[in-house]
C-alpha cells in the first residue's frame, strides 16, 4: 500500500482503527438500512442478470426509490463531494457508493479506486447515506399512536384467541452474518450454537407488522439482556408506552396494556410470559395455548424477515464468488 502522503496514510490508520472500534456500530447500522429496506417491500432479490442488479443486487426502480428516500437529509448538509478528477458527485452518486461499501464488505480503499474518488470520500458518503436511512427508516417503525389505533390492533388480536387487550407480540431472531475474515476471529458474534450472529429482537402487532425493532446486539447475548436494554423497556418501565385503557374484567380486577412473549423473557406487568410447569391445570393450560396462538404473528412474521435476510446474504457470496 502506499499513500501520496504522510497525512493521508494518518487518515487512513485513523479511519481503520475507527472502522475496528465501531465494528458494533457499523453493523446495527446495516442492520438498519437492511431492516428499513425490508420492511418498505424494498430488498427483494431478483435472479436476472441485469448489469446494475449484479453490482448492487437491487433494482434500479428500487435504487431510485432509495436516493428519493435520502435526498433531502442528503442534500441539508453543506459538504459537496466531489470526484478525483474534479467532477461533482451527485445524490445518485453517493447512494451507489455506500451501497457499494456497505453491501460488499470492501475495503474503503477498494470501493474508492472503483469509484475514482478517495477513502475518506467514501467512509463520509457512507455514514451520512446511513445516517438518513436510519431517520427514513423509523419513518417505517410506529408505535401506534393514538388510542383509536391501538384499540384496533388490539380488538385484531383479541380476535386471534380471545386475549383481551393485548398490545403486540414480542420476539427475539438470530440473523446469520457474512463477516470480514479479520471479525471472523473474534468471539464477539458467537452464539449458543456457535454461529456468529446478531440479534434482532421485534414486537408486531397483530398483522404482522413490526412496531418496534432492536438489531445489531451480538448474538452470545440473551433475550432479557437485549430487552432489557431497549427504549421500549425503559418507556414501559416509567409507565410510558403501555400505559393506555385498562380493561375491566369480570371479576371486577383490571387488566392493563400488555405484550405476550415465551418464556425467554420474563414474566413483568406489561409483559405476559406462558405457564411454567407440568401438568398445569386445566385453565391454565387453556390459557397457554391462547397464548401460544396469539404470539405466533411474531414468529411468522421473523421467519418471512429472516428468509429476505438470507436470501440477500446469499446473493451476496454468489455475487462474490463470480
Ligand atoms: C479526497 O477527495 C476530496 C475531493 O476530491 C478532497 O477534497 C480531499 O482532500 C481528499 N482527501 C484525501 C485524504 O485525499
Ligand atoms: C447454526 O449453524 C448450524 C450448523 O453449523 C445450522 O444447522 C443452524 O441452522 C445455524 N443456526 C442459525 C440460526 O443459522
Amino acid at each position: 500500500m502506499t499513500y501520496a502522503s504522510r497525512e493521508e496514510k494518518e487518515e487512513y490508520e485513523k479511519e481503520k482503527k475507527f472502522e475496528w472500534s465501531n465494528a458494533n456500530v457499523l453493523h446495527v447500522s446495516i442492520a438498519n438500512v437492511f431492516f428499513s429496506l425490508l420492511c418498505a417491500g424494498l430488498l427483494s432479490l431478483s435472479k436476472d442478470v441485469d448489469k446494475f442488479k449484479f453490482v448492487f443486487k437491487i433494482s434500479r426502480k428500487t435504487f431510485n426509490y432509495i436516493c428519493s428516500l435520502v435526498k433531502e437529509h442528503m442534500t441539508a448538509k453543506t459538504a459537496n463531494f466531489m470526484f478525483s478528477n474534479g467532477n461533482p458527485m451527485s445524490i445518485n452518486d453517493q447512494v451507489a457508493i455506500a451501497l457499494r461499501r456497505l453491501s460488499s464488505g470492501d475495503s474503503l480503499i477498494a470501493v474508492a479506486d472503483s469509484f475514482g474518488t478517495n477513502h475518506s470520500t467514501v467512509s463520509q458518503v457512507t455514514w451520512r447515506f446511513v445516517e438518513a436511512m436510519e431517520e427514513k427508516g423509523i419513518h417505517h417503525l410506529q408505535w401506534p399512536s393514538t388510542e383509536q389505533e391501538m384499540a384496533v390492533v388490539k380488538s385484531k388480536f383479541e380476535k386471534i384467541r380471545g386475549l383481551p387487550n393485548c398490545c403486540g407480540a414480542i420476539d427475539t431472531t438470530h440473523i446469520t452474518m457474512l463477516l470480514s475474515s479479520s471479525e471472523m476471529a473474534s468471539n464477539v458474534w458467537l452464539d449458543r450454537e456457535k454461529n456468529r450472529s446478531m440479534i434482532l429482537q421485534a414486537i408486531v402487532d397483530s398483522e404482522m407488522r413490526f412496531r418496534d425493532v432492536v438489531t445489531g446486539w451480538p448474538g452470545k447475548m440473551n433475550d432479557f439482556d437485549v430487552l432489557q436494554r431497549s427504549t421500549l423497556f425503559k418507556l414501559c418501565e416509567k409507565g410510558e408506552r403501555l400505559n393506555g385503557n385498562k380493561i375491566r374484567l369480570s371479576e371486577g380486577t383490571e387488566l392493563s396494556e400488555y405484550i405476550v412473549g415465551d418464556l425467554g423473557f420474563p414474566l413483568l406487568p406489561w409483559l405476559v410470559t406462558p405457564y411454567q410447569g407440568k401438568d398445569l391445570s386445566d385453565p391454565k393450560a387453556e390459557f397457554n395455548k391462547r397464548h401460544f396462538a396469539t404470539r405466533m404473528v411474531a414468529q411468522r412474521a421473523m421467519a418471512r424477515l429472516k428468509e429476505n435476510v438470507e436470501d440477500y446474504s446469499r446473493s451476496d457470496v454468489e455475487t462474490r464468488q463470480e
